[in-house]
C-alpha cells in the first residue's frame, strides 16, 4: 500500500470545508476518490471524482472496493425541513455505513456537528462522553449518525471518528466562535488523528486551542490532537458581536436552539 492511509473515499469533496481539507489529505493517500453530487473542481493527480448521491445505495457499494477509509463530510449543513435533511443525513449516511461494512472498510472518520450537543447552556462543560442534547432536527440527524456509527463499530468492528465540529472558517468572526471556531488547518489535523489513532469509537470536538471552549477535548489530545490555532487573540474585537436573540445566546447551539422555540425566551430549560 503507497500513501499511509490507501485509498480513501472523501464525501462531499464540493463543500466548503472538505475543499480545504484535499491539499492536506491527498498527499498522504494513495488514492483520494471525492464523492459528490456537484463538481468538485480541478484534481491532483492521485485525486479521482465520483459523481454520485449518497441516496443512491447501488453507487457506493460499487466503488467502495479496496477503500480502507472513508471521510465523510457530505451532508445538509443546517437546519432544514425533514423533506430536506433526510436525503443526505438519514438515509444516505445509513446507505453509507451498510455499503462501508459490506466492503470491509477499516474506518470512517466523518463531520457531526455542535448541533448535537447545542442545547446545553453555554456554561456547561462537555467533555466527550456527554449524553447528546441537540437543538435542531439537523443536530438529531448528527446524533442519530453517532449513533449508527457506534452500532457499526459494536457490530462490525468498524472504525468510527465522530467530529462535533464547533464553526470551521478562516477566522472567528463574532463571540460566540470565540468558543467554538476551528481553523481549515485544525481540521485537517484532527481528520488525520482519525486516520491513524488506534480507536474502536470515539466522539470528539472539532475546535481549534480557544480558551474560552465549552468542550473538554482531552480525548482528541490523548489521541494525538494537537491544535495549532486559537481564537483568543480576536477576543476584545468579537466580545461584544452577540445574538440579539436571548435564546441563541444562552445555549451553545446559538441561533438553531432559538428556531421554532417555544418556551419563555427569558427562563431557561431544566438543567439536566
Ligand atoms: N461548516 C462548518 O463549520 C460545520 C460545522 C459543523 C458541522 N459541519 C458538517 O460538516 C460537513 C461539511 O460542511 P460544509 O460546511 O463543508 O457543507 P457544504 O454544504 O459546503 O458541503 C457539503 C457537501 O455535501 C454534498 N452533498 C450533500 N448531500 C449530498 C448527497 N446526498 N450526496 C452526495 N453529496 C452530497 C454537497 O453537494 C456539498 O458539496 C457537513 O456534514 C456539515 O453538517 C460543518
Amino acid at each position: 500500500m503507497s500513501g499511509r492511509y490507501g485509498r480513501v473515499l472523501l464525501t462531499g469533496a464540493a463543500g466548503r470545508i472538505a475543499r480545504q481539507l484535499r491539499p492536506l489529505l491527498a498527499p498522504h493517500c494513495e488514492t483520494l476518490l471525492l464523492l459528490d453530487r456537484e463538481p468538485v473542481g480541478e484534481l491532483a493527480p492521485n485525486e479521482q471524482v465520483i459523481h454520485a448521491d449518497l441516496a443512491d445505495a447501488s453507487t457506493l457499494a460499487q466503488v467502495l472496493g479496496g477503500v480502507q477509509a472513508i471521510v465523510h463530510f457530505a451532508g445538509y449543513p443546517r437546519e432544514a425541513p425533514w423533506d430536506t435533511l433526510m436525503p443526505a443525513n438519514v438515509i444516505g449516511v445509513a446507505n453509507l455505513w451498510e455499503a462501508a461494512a459490506s466492503a470491509g472498510v477499516e474506518r470512517i472518520v466523518y463531520a457531526s456537528s455542535n448541533h448535537a450537543v447545542g442545547f446545553y447552556p453555554r456554561d456547561t462543560q462537555l467533555d466527550h462522553q456527554v449524553v447528546p442534547r441537540p437543538d435542531s432536527r439537523y443536530g438529531v440527524t448528527k446524533v442519530f449518525m453517532e449513533a449508527l456509527a457506534s452500532m457499526h463499530a459494536d457490530k462490525h468492528g468498524l472504525r468510527a471518528f465522530g467530529m462535533r465540529i464547533g464553526h470551521c472558517a478562516e477566522r472567528p468572526s463574532d463571540a460566540r466562535m470565540l468558543s467554538h471556531w476551528i481553523h481549515p488547518e485544525d481540521m485537517a489535523a484532527l481528520v488525520h488523528v482519525g486516520l491513524s489513532a488506534d480507536y474502536l469509537c470515539e466522539t470528539v470536538y472539532g475546535v481549534s486551542d480557544n480558551a474560552r471552549s465549552w468542550w473538554d477535548n482531552s480525548r482528541a489530545e490523548q489521541l494525538g490532537y494537537r491544535p495549532k490555532h486559537s481564537a483568543d487573540a480576536r477576543a476584545e474585537a468579537l466580545q461584544s458581536v452577540r445574538e440579539s436573540d436571548p435564546v441563541a445566546e444562552r445555549y451553545q447551539g446559538g441561533s438553531f436552539a432559538a428556531i421554532d422555540y417555544a418556551g419563555d425566551p427569558e427562563r431557561p430549560a431544566a438543567a439536566r
